[in-house]
């Protein structure tokens, strides 16, 4: 079994205390080995453009892309859930 997961955030979200204090870093890029907690591992995204959709292995190593267009109708629609 295996499953495509299309991230498109370059950063986590920071939860904060009541005091405002960042108290987590979540991981939104889907590249972190802490996962659910960022591991500052979002900086291998800073350089993807636009309109390209990027391949990570499971060892967080980019491997590939594809021209946005392609991969919509490889995956057989307009709009794939992204995270
Ligand atoms: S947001 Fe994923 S590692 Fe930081």
């Amino acid at each position: 079994m295996a499953r495509i997961i299309i991230y498109t955030r370059k950063a986590p979200v920071l939860v904060k205390d009541s005091r405002g204090v960042t108290v987590a870093a979540i991981c939104m890029c889907g590249l972190s080995k802490k996962y659910p907690y960022c591991d500052g591992s979002h900086i291998k995204t800073q350089d993807e453009e636009e309109g390209k959709i990027y391949i990570y292995d499971a060892q967080g190593t980019r491997i590939g892309e594809i021209p946005e267009e392609k991969a919509k109708k490889l995956l057989g629609t307009e709009n794939p859930r992204t995270v």
